[in-house]
């Protein structure tokens, strides 16, 4: 094969066939394939698209890059979600446990944040000790005794996204959607699973900010996943507002732990609930006798969820004495409450303006390679819907750095909009794909 004249044909609308990508990505993995010729190809198909089929071939050929792990050995169902990324968004923190504590098996590979959206491994080394380092035996042996693992990519899993992600970030490539599906379906299918819950992200704050958009993406992945035998279905979410009331890192621990305590945040329990209820669906035993929810509930109300995050906690590493004393999480040095400069109702609140004001204190990477700090954050004191009088807090911020408070109060005013007219928060789940 000539990899010339398979750039070519892509470039001229037609479709590659399954060896033919094989041999792509078995080449480029290899380093046979230079990049190059790569980063052609992939501006190829970010303007010629791929088919279905195209897409299933190139992840199911991402899949086998590397390790496909096989977790057949532990008990109950192996389940997992993935989310495309939002603003406050620390579902992973307690689906996991929650999901554990009810009977599946969670084998997480998560990944961290870049930009306005945070990432669970971050919020995870927030907790003091917490490795996410783990080697595939360590993370198989954690997954045994406690359930549920989270850990960072590995060079065994995908190898071949994690060189053509890097490569599509520096040749503006990211955007296309048969190569996002593949690179986010092929690290997921690598985890040997047997269902796979997608939260897929919409609104002004998402990636995919229309809902045809989501609902396309979503369909894809779902597509994908149900294509190469792992039952998946995609509820599309809302992330106009940020989900939950923190944003940062160890803020959104403590909110997380709060969470699994029944203690916090409405919608972000009851995206929780749902999310985990789907997971659990996804084994057609339990669905069939209608108690996936009820199981859910259960494991928060009678603290097993909590008592696994503890558990998840310790065998990786971290301090599990957190759960119950929040002041061992990292502390900012400074609070300044931010207050309503009018009275009225909260009319929006624009969760990629949070998102960015939580970076610019610190709690995000503007590159790969930025330091963040696990203790700054925006703790939001109203969401969309609520009164507001004069003068009342909005929004604390937790920061280290006088400048970087002042680079971002303005801008953090700016992103509650406030006026007379009452309005209904924003429906959370907006629609499931399967
Ligand atoms: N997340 C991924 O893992 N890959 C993409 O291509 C985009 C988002």
């Amino acid at each position: 094969m000539n990899v010339a004249d398979l750039i070519l044909r892509k470039r001229d609308g037609f479709a590659l066939a399954e060896a033919e990508i094989v041999y792509l990505i078995d080449g480029y993995t290899a380093g046979r394939i230079p990049d190059y010729q790569m980063a052609a190809l992939c501006m190829a198909v970010y303007y010629r698209g791929m088919t279905a089929e195209e897409t299933l071939c190139l992840t199911r050929a991402m899949v086998h890059s590397g390790s496909v792990l096989d977790f057949s050995s532990l008990s109950g169902l192996k389940v997992d979600k993935h989310s495309t990324g939002g603003v406050g968004d620390k579902t992973s923190l307690i689906i996991a446990p929650l999901v554990a504590a009810a009977g599946s098996s969670v084998p997480m590979i998560s990944g961290r944040g870049l930009g306005f959206t945070g990432g669970t491994l971050d919020k995870l080394e927030s907790i003091p000790g917490f490795t996410v380092q783990l080697t595939l035996p360590r993370f198989r042996q954690v997954l045994e005794r406690v359930g549920c693992a989270m850990i960072g990519q590995t060079d065994e899993i995908a190898p071949a996204d994690r060189k053509l992600y890097a490569l599509r970030d520096v040749t503006a490539t990211v955007e296309s959607i048969p190569l996002i599906c593949a690179s986010i379906m092929s690290k997921k299918l690598a985890e040997g699973l047997d269902g796979l819950v997608l939260d897929v992200k919409t609104g002004a704050g998402a990636f995919m900010p229309t809902l045809e958009q989501a609902s396309d993406l979503a369909q894809s992945l779902v597509d994908i996943g149900n294509g190469l035998g792992t039952s998946t279905v995609a509820l599309i979410t809302d992330m106009n507002q940020p989900l939950g009331k923190a944003v940062g890192n160890a803020l959104e621990v403590r909110e997380a732990i709060q969470t699994l305590k029944g203690e916090e945040p409405q919608d972000l329990s009851l995206l929780c609930e749902e999310l985990s209820s789907r997971m659990l669906s996804l084994d057609s035993n339990a669905s069939a006798a209608g108690q996936t929810r009820a199981r859910v509930v259960e494991a928060l109300s009678s603290g097993k969820a909590l008592q696994k995050f503890a558990e998840m906690i310790a065998a990786q590493g971290g301090d599990p004495r957190v759960v119950d004393d929040f002041s061992l999480l990292p502390q900012a040095s400074y609070q300044e409450v931010m207050a309503s400069p009018s009275r009225g109702f909260i009319q929006s609140l624009n969760a990629k303006g949070v998102g960015r004001a939580s970076m610019s204190l610190g709690a995000g990477r503007e590159t790969v390679d930025s330091q963040i700090d696990p203790s700054v954050g925006i703790l939001l004191n109203k969401k969309i819907g609520d009164w507001v009088e004069k003068g009342e807090p909005l929004c604390t911020v937790f920061y280290n750095q006088t400048a970087k408070l002042q680079s971002v109060r303005q801008s953090l005013l700016e992103v509650f909009s406030i006026g007379p007219d009452r309005v209904e928060p924003p429906p959370l789940v907006k629609r499931m794909v399967e």
